[in-house]
């Protein structure tokens, strides 16, 4: 579990993130949704560390990061899996050399192990026979997926991914979300998710948080949040849903 409480964050006179208070729960799929502008990026940023608040605190698993010793921190870090936007692929290596790259750097395996490993990753996400091409040979599916292998490779407590459906289109960003869902559950990983995908919500959102203003306006489960009668919500949820209408009318 992660606890952000009562974050602050200003860039100058540009107060983005005003007193957050979220327990992002283990085993699930913690979404956070919001406008563009919102706060989303930099609440991730602040979770990881790599901002710091002006105020507050993040804990993870009671664990206070700001008090953390400089090697506790790095241990932290290696037990964290990151999806960014655009996913971060080294271009000049193949698939499997992209999802061993964190096990190079940071585990203790054998050759064999780490082999064995990138092959159990590899086979979780569907990508069996991927291994000697390069990024620039597979579709923006198949990035995602590699990215969201390496994530994985080193079986992280923590998974965090910045719009992981960005550029993808509508049914392969859905095969994206359900395999973040699923190795949530299956790992009981911490997972926190930012996105705009009102699809996403309602696929996968085991526990949403609405921002605003840089606050949590709102939060609840994929189900409560088609009912919710917050305004803020329900302009939100509308709006796609009038997507979602105009797209069917030109089906
Ligand atoms: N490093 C930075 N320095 C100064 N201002 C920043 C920095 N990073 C973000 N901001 C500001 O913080 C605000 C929130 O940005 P953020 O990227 O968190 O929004 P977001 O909710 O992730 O939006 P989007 O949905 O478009 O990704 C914006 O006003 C942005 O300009
Ligand atoms: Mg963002």
């Amino acid at each position: 579990m992660i606890q952000a409480k009562g974050i602050h964050k200003s860039f100058k006179e540009n107060r983005v993130l005003n007193g957050v208070d979220v327990h992002f729960n283990r085993g699930q799929a913690n979404l956070i949704i919001g406008s563009s502008g919102s706060g989303k990026t930099v609440f991730l940023k602040t979770i990881l560390g790599l901002h710091q608040p002006d105020q507050g605190q993040i804990i993870y698993d009671g664990e206070v990061l700001s008090e953390m010793s400089k090697q506790r921190a790095k241990k932290l870090r290696q037990e964290i899996g990151m999806l960014f936007q655009g996913g971060a692929l080294f271009d000049s290596m193949t698939v499997a050399q992209n999802i061993r790259f964190p096990l190079e750097m940071f585990s203790e395996l054998t050759a064999h192990q780490m082999d064995e490993r990138v092959k159990f990753v590899m086979n979780r996400v569907r990508l069996e026979g991927a291994d000697s091409k390069f990024p620039s040979e597979i579709s923006g599916g198949m990035q995602k997926r590699v990215s969201i292998a390496r994530a994985i490779s080193m079986s992280p407590k923590y998974l965090f991914c910045d719009e992981p459906n960005s550029g993808l289109d509508p049914e392969t960003a859905i095969v994206i979300d359900q395999l973040i869902h699923e190795i949530t559950h299956e790992f009981d990983m911490t997972t926190i998710v930012n996105t705009h995908d009102m699809n996403s919500v309602l696929e996968i959102g085991d526990h949403v948080i609405f921002m605003k203003g840089g606050h949590k306006v709102w939060e609840g489960n994929s189900s409560e949040v088609l009912k919710s009668t917050n305004e803020d919500v329900e302009e939100y949820v509308f709006r796609s849903k009038l997507f979602k209408q105009v797209r069917q009318a030109l089906r």
